[in-house]
């Protein structure tokens, strides 16, 4: 097992505290975020020459030329609030936090900004999250699971919570983990898969004291800890004969069980819950609603704040291949619409950002835009489970910006960041949520450049209107510093060259024009044009000789396109409107079919196909000339050299298969002749 302490430090460099570092600071306030901040400040100075001058403050008289203040205003006590305000004036600049959190992710603002917060002089800016719940959902199961191993979904290596069945006696990393999910601003983490099994379903009970000690281990950093609990927990837990969520036994079971965890974690954070999905208990098995399932748990955290993340991917995985009516897109609304204005304050529906599973491209779900009384989240895949698992660079903040920035009602209506972050403090949304990329790994997340996405994952939820570009020059500035000067030019310019478009790259040279899905089953890496096509799971892409994809209009389809409201139902519905990187999604259409591009759906396939995995050529040439020059670690180098080159090859077949496939297919040559396997 690695040690617990030899771990990159990722976008805490040294180096990237040290305009902080070299102030004369004084951090006004107390408790424990403040003692927090006070530890930050006094190593930052430690390394870099600055002073704690002492906690009255007194600016440029008192010589402090960074003061880090909590509002203490009798006008002002928000303990909770996260927000802070930032002005420079007479050459100090001053950080006035609104509660203890804004205290904390104010100085990491201030990391950010790093010599530019001690420039001219500027009034004050506030700054505030858009989002309430910035939440991280690990699939970390404690003891390894014979199928899914312990991190489900995971590519860098064991859990950091979990080792050989119990919690780890080390928690330093889980703390080094707490303090950079500080400094992006994420508030809550689910500590365990939401795929409940049986060690871990003990969690909520007799083994609660592992939460506790999390719970603790993260509290400094203003992270709240969540645990996914099974459904039927009153039966395997509690010995009840069932767990119909209406059977006052099973509601006082969840109110007990629940009372016991807050007595023990009086900051709790609730309940993550996968139901009646992919072999989980739920609801249904009563005849029950997913409303009443969640109820009863939002009622058992009502009393002491906490909040249930009820997720809303729910469809049946036992489908026939044959059977043309059923669409796995459709079932999360088809599920979950009708119960709009039946789940408690408290009980939030996470809905995964596409209706079916985190593919490279898919509309956003219908059912963010369905549920207008009802608390919703998004749930992202920072893990990249279908983009190339973290042995492939794909840098998925533009994706997630394009979902963020969508609006369901056409021009002038809400955007779907919009609908996450609710309607104000009376009406809060529910945040974002993300299946987290990290584990054991020295760098975190096996592929260092990885990363960078967990990095965006918070930066966006504080922020959904930052530029992903932006995002990323802020985390190469925060991870890759070598010394006073910086970051090389080099080392930014290459890094924007070979990870803004990275997303895109992956889209090329896997499955075309949204259609998804031609991953090998079950590991999901690699491609399998017809890994999937004629399983219980869906089918995904229905190619025969004329052409492909999902007929999914409601003239002669599945009807999934009416889930959406105007205008996008009607776009999706048409051929002609429908955006070209969905349209295999929503039609079937045959392989001349023209694109508003211009070229057609073969021609696409197959210059798509060669392009990206060009990218993927140049990238690691790109990265190989680093290797002449002194910019990066040599570690750091010799790793993401070591990856690259699996994903070169991996590209080329993917490239390969798919052109070969629809070449074969088809019978349509590649209009430029380019090599295409017969
Ligand atoms: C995907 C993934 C599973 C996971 C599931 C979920 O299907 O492959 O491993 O359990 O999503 O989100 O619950």
């Amino acid at each position: 097992m690695s040690g617990q302490s030899d771990f990159h430090a990722a976008w805490s460099a040294p180096e990237a505290f040290r305009a902080l570092g070299s102030r004369r600071v004084t951090v006004v306030g107390d408790g424990l975020l403040v003692e927090t901040v006070r530890q930050e400040v006094a190593q930052a100075t430690a390394r870099f020459g600055g002073t704690i001058v002492g906690d009255t403050g007194g600016g440029a008289e008192g010589g402090a030329d960074l003061i880090l203040a909590l509002n203490t205003q009798p006008d002002k006590p928000e303990p909770d609030a996260e927000s802070f305000t930032v002005a420079r004036q007479n050459g100090v600049t001053t950080l006035l936090a609104d509660g203890a959190a804004g205290l904390l992710y104010g100085f990491f603002h201030l990391v950010r900004l790093g010599e530019s917060a001690f420039g001219a002089d500027h009034p004050a800016e506030h700054h505030g999250p858009a989002m309430r719940l910035r939440m991280l959902d690990h699939w970390d199961n404690v003891a390894v699971h014979d199928v899914m191993g312990q991190v489900e979904r995971g590519y860098a290596g064991g859990s950091i919570f979990w080792a050989d069945g119990a919690l780890r006696s080390d928690l330093t990393r889980v703390r080094a983990y707490g303090r950079l999910l500080a400094a992006i601003g994420v508030n809550a983490i689910s500590v365990n898969n939401v795929n409940v099994h049986a060690v871990e379903a003990r969690l909520l009970t007799d083994r609660l004291d592992d939460v506790v000690a999390l719970a603790d281990c993260l509290r400094p950093y203003g992270i709240r800890v969540h645990l996914s609990v099974s459904f039927a927990a009153p039966v395997v837990l509690g010995g009840l004969p069932t767990a119909d969520p209406l059977d006052p036994a099973v509601r006082a079971w969840w109110a007990d069980t629940t009372q016991q965890v807050y007595a023990r974690i009086p900051d709790f954070g609730g309940y993550v819950v996968k139901a009646d999905s992919e072999g989980q208990p739920g609801p249904f098995a009563y005849g029950r609603s997913h409303a009443d399932g969640a109820n009863v748990l939002a009622d058992a955290v009502a009393p002491h704040g906490g909040v249930v993340h009820w997720r809303a991917f729910v469809y049946n995985h036992h489908q026939d291949w044959r059977d043309r009516s059923t669409d796995r897109a459709r079932a999360a609304h088809d599920h979950f619409a009708p119960l709009d204005g039946q789940f408690r304050d408290n009980a939030i529906v996470q809905v995964k950002n596409g209706p079916i599973d985190f593919q490279p491209r898919e509309p956003v779900s219908p059912v963010l835009a369905a549920m207008p009384a009802t608390r919703m989240a998004v749930e992202f895949q920072v893990t990249q489970e279908y983009t190339g698992q973290q042995r492939h660079i794909c840098y998925l903040a533009p994706m997630w910006r394009e979902v963020l920035d969508f609006r369901p009602w056409g021009d002038g209506g809400a955007r779907i960041a919009e609908v996450a972050a609710g309607g104000g403090p009376d009406e809060p949304g529910g945040g974002l949520a993300a299946v987290s990329n990290v584990g054991d790994d020295h760098f975190w997340t096996g592929h260092p450049l990885a990363q960078a996405n967990l990095y965006a994952f918070g930066r966006l939820a504080w922020d959904p209107t930052l530029d992903p570009a932006a995002i990323l020059d802020e985390w190469i500035g925060l991870t890759f510093p070598r010394d006073a000067s910086g970051v090389s030019d080099l080392l930014r310019d290459t890094l924007h060259s070979i990870m803004d478009d990275s997303w895109r790259d992956y889209e090329r040279y896997s499955a075309p024009l949204g259609v998804g899905f031609m991953v090998r089953p079950s590991d999901h890496y690699g491609p399998g044009v017809d890994g999937y096509e004629y399983t219980q799971w869906g089918t995904y892409h229905f190619a025969d000789r004329d052409g492909i994809g999902v007929d999914r209009s409601v003239a002669t389809g599945t009807g999934y396109a009416a889930q959406y409201p105007e205008p996008w139902s009607q776009t999706y519905e048409s051929v002609d409107q429908c955006p070209d990187e969905l349209l295999l999604f929503f039609h079937h259409v045959r392989y001349d079919h023209v694109l508003h591009s211009g070229s057609t759906v073969i021609q696409h396939i197959y210059d798509t196909h060669f392009t990206g995995a060009e990218h993927v050529q140049r990238a690691r040439s790109l990265w190989a000339a680093l290797a002449k020059e002194d910019v990066i670690d040599a570690e750091v180098h010799a790793r993401v050299s070591e990856r690259l080159d699996e994903q070169v090859r991996s590209a080329e077949e993917w490239r390969d298969q798919i052109n070969t496939y629809f070449y074969r297919k088809s019978g349509i040559p590649d209009a430029l002749g380019r090599e295409i396997y017969r």
